[in-house]
């Protein structure tokens, strides 16, 4: 099956050798091609260029894109998607002034979540999950990272990962499951943190393992979470355990997770609102991926990681929406891009590099996805007819997608 989409008003991210991520002053360059061609063959991207040297081909599929920009679909890479119920209670305690953490203490948060989940059966889980996925995709994202964290038992975590597999299973979006059995410390275990650590290492990680339902680990290293040396022993079972680390760090404070995480080689760091000098620097020349998380910045009313800053010192950064109950409960990337622009000051080109190249790297599928290049899959987002590409992060509230393909289809 070929198709051909013509009269692209702007091509954008356009990779012709693959590139698996930008950093510093690479982040401001969006290569792009002005009235552009595309060709699809079945899943992957088979070629592009500009209008004028369109080949003779003949395709099944013929989509004029006049006036509408072209670009790959966002690649998400930190979600917690899979989750039952809601927290919107909470989110009313949080306007009439309790925190984020006054709720936690209290056994709201994620403990709230994993009660949920846990009084939750595993179909019907699916079922709310599935929903959400189905949300996203037509907002535009065609790679997702989803994390488990909500159950915090061995049947909770491995019932949130059997649920990740069968979205993989079902969808055609790129889907990469973390496991994140150290989210919270269960009530049960709140005099015995080593008792906990323990069951993750010696029961859910051989588990997890042996039916192979994680390609990552995750672990919460903050304040009254998981300490950074806790942190260290469950990346290092992780490891063992073929499991790479993408892990939350600096939400509320600098206590030492990113160093630790660079030690480990972690895929990613994420959250960063609160980012000190060391921080930046321990990040220079590694391989992990900074993540930043806005519409977590922009629910809380936390600060927002310092982009400026960290591409100023040479940083690559990828943008991720962290849909989750508690502290995000919104998968739109269109509108990360654009709080990303508007409160971190990032520009549109950066923004959209960190979205799709960058959100690619920090969840392992940029040999596949997150830029326009042959071979890669045929991930799409076509835009209603638009005046400039800076209308995604100008235009925040509106939705701007007229239509999505994801490996060559449109979502119907
Ligand atoms: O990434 N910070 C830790 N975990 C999630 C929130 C979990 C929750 O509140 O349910 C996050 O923000
Ligand atoms: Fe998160």
């Amino acid at each position: 099956m070929t198709t051909l989409i013509i009269n692209i008003k702007e091509l954008l991210q356009v990779r012709e050798t693959p590139v698996y991520k930008v950093s510093g002053p690479e982040m401001a360059i969006l290569p792009t091609i002005k009235n552009a061609f595309l060709i699809l063959k079945d899943n992957l991207i088979a070629d592009f260029g500009a209008m004028e040297n369109l080949p003779e081909i003949t395709a099944d599929k013929i989509i004029d894109a006049s006036g509408r920009i072209v670009l790959p679909t966002w690649c998400d890479s930190h979600t917690h998607i899979v989750y039952a119920g809601n927290r919107e209670q909470e989110f009313v305690d949080r306007i009439n002034g309790f925190s984020y953490e006054e709720i936690a203490n209290r056994g709201g948060g994620i403990l709230n979540s994993a009660k949920k989940l846990n009084e939750t059966s595993e179909e019907e889980i699916y079922e709310q999950s599935r929903l959400r996925l189905e949300e996203v995709m037509n907002l535009g994202t065609g790679a997702i990272e989803i994390k488990s964290g909500y159950g915090l038992t061995v049947e909770g975590e491995l019932k949130m990962l059997r649920v990740i597999k069968k979205l993989a299973e079902n969808y055609p979006v790129a889907i990469k499951a973390t496991f994140l059995g150290a989210h919270a410390f269960p009530l049960h275990y709140k005099e015995n943190k080593a008792g906990y650590i323990e069951e993750i290492i010696t029961k859910m990680l051989p588990e997890i393992s042996k039916n192979k339902l994680a390609d990552y680990i995750d672990v919460f290293c903050e304040s009254g979470y998981f300490s950074v040396e806790e942190t260290e022993k469950i990346m290092e079972a992780g490891i063992q355990f073929g499991l790479k680390p993408k892990i939350h760090v600096n939400q509320f404070n600098s206590i030492g997770g990113i160093q630790s995480g660079v030690k480990f080689k972690a895929l990613s760091v994420d959250h960063l609102e609160i980012m000190n000098i060391e921080d930046i620097e321990a990040l220079k020349d590694s391989e992990t991926m900074p993540v930043a998380l806005p519409s977590c910045s922009y629910f809380l009313s936390i600060p927002y990681t310092p982009a400026r800053e960290m591409i100023k010192a040479g940083l690559p950064l990828a943008l991720a929406t962290d849909f989750n109950p508690g502290s995000t409960p919104s998968g739109n990337m269109n509108f990360v891009v654009a709080t990303a622009c508007i409160k971190m000051k990032m520009t549109p080109e950066e923004a959209i590099n960190a979205a799709t190249i960058n959100g690619a790297y920090a969840m392992g599928v940029s040999k596949t996805h997150g830029s326009i290049t042959k071979g890669k899959k045929a991930n799409l987002i076509i835009s209603k007819p638009i005046s400039s590409y800076y209308q995604i992060p100008y235009a925040f509230g509106s939705n701007l997608i007229e239509s999505v393909i994801i490996e060559g289809k449109l979502l119907a």
